[in-house]
């Protein structure tokens, strides 16, 4: 799969643009705060519907505008297929498949794969739970649609659940029947969802492993730890014992929606003792597994794109990045660098197929 081009209308800070990928590696360089990773945000909006960086759509229109369009025409096994999304202040944002709305845009999701690996990525390992579920999540919606349409599901009837508790808080009286729609959507589809977290941790540990070990040429022990309150056979009735607490806090304690991602080196949690070039490996691993996983599912490879990454990773790591890619093992790669002489001696002599894109101030040449 790769994508062929891309047009943006007031989106960011590009007023109006269009740009033709080859269908190896793209590198944008320019200096900071030019749009480099604006560019690769549209793409990102054109596979997953959304923003990389910012998930509040309208702030992603350019300021002093009232809509944003991105445009792109993606190539999978020699047909042509184009998406486009737009968003209107005050509007519904929509999103195309050959000129037809998608009535649910989730559908969208998991057509054409991609695989973000970006500086920020580190939070997932120092932060609270949900970044790492977000993280899990993205990668089995990318490739499991039931998995997402039940994910949507629950978390609805999850915020309808706790509009609930606290509706009865205000109102300081309770009537539980109005609750069991809502429970029953909190015990069975967490059941399923719980189920396919930890099929897929299976699956992707080992894949992990491999990337990890790969990357570091280190034998250190790392481990990855799905655990969610439905481990406990008893779950149902701790969640229906919970409910005077769920009922003081407005909120529900118990779920699949508080399971968690354990990630550990030697035995010791990775966010607190883990170095940087080890929290920066673990990530990378994961992205790269997440990216085996979806190319080998779907089919096809994702598009990759790399987000000012040789700014972070030493020498050895940039090396074995660009082992993978003489190997052939991506397809259409996006790369931004602030740095251009950096960026051209690392691809030089593996590709052919390769474009530069100056950007500046929200315009963007190709370099000759
Ligand atoms: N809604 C918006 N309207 C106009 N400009 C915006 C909007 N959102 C972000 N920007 C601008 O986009 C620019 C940042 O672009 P981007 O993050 O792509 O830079 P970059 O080239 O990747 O820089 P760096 O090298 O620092 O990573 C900023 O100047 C920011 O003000
Ligand atoms: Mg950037």
């Amino acid at each position: 799969m790769h994508l062929e081009n891309i047009s943006l209308q007031h989106f960011k800070n590009y007023q109006t643009l269009e740009l033709q990928f080859p269908k190896e590696i793209n590198c944008f360089v320019g200096e900071n705060g030019s749009g480099k990773t604006n560019l690769l945000d549209a793409i990102h909006y054109l596979s997953l519907t959304k923003s990389a960086f910012n998930p509040i759509d309208s702030q992603n229109i350019q300021h002093d505008e009232n809509y944003f369009a991105i445009r792109g025409r993606f190539q999978v096994d020699s047909r042509e297929y184009t998406v486009g999304c737009s968003l209107r202040q005050k509007q519904k944002k929509v999103v195309k498949l050959n000129q037809k709305p998608y009535e649910k845009i989730s559908e969208h999701i998991g057509k054409f794969p991609l695989v973000l690996i970006n500086p920020h990525d580190t939070d997932m390992i120092r932060g609270g739970s949900e970044a790492r579920r977000k993280f899990f999540d993205s990668v089995i919606s990318q490739v499991n649609p039931t998995y997402l349409s039940h994910l949507i599901q629950y978390n609805h009837g999850l915020k309808q659940r706790n509009a609930l508790l606290k509706q009865f808080a205000d109102a300081g009286s309770t009537d539980e029947d109005l609750l069991t729609p809502y429970n029953q959507i909190i015990l069975e589809l967490g059941k399923e969802i719980h189920r396919e977290r930890n099929r897929f941790t299976d699956t992707f540990v080992p894949i992990f492993d491999w990337h990890y070990k790969t990357l570091t040429g280190e034998k250190e022990r790392t481990a990855i730890i799905y655990t969610s309150d439905l481990d406990h056979t008893d779950f149902e009735t701790r969640f229906k014992n919970n409910l005077n607490k769920d009922l003081v806090l407005t909120r529900t304690g118990l779920g699949t929606h508080k399971d968690d991602y354990i990630f550990n080196i030697e035995n010791h949690p990775l966010k607190k003792f883990g170095s940087q070039g080890q929290q920066k490996s673990f990530v990378i691993a994961l992205k790269l597994a997440q990216y085996d996983i979806v190319r080998e599912i779907k089919g096809f490879k994702p598009l990759l794109l790399l987000d000012d990454i040789f700014d972070k990773l030493d020498d050895l790591r940039i090396n074995k990045l660009m082992l993978m890619l003489k190997e052939g093992r991506f397809g259409q790669i996006f790369v931004t660098d602030a740095r251009p002489e950096r960026t051209t001696a690392i691809f030089q002599d593996l590709r052919e197929d390769m474009d530069i894109f100056l950007v500046e101030k929200g315009t963007v040449r190709k370099s000759t």
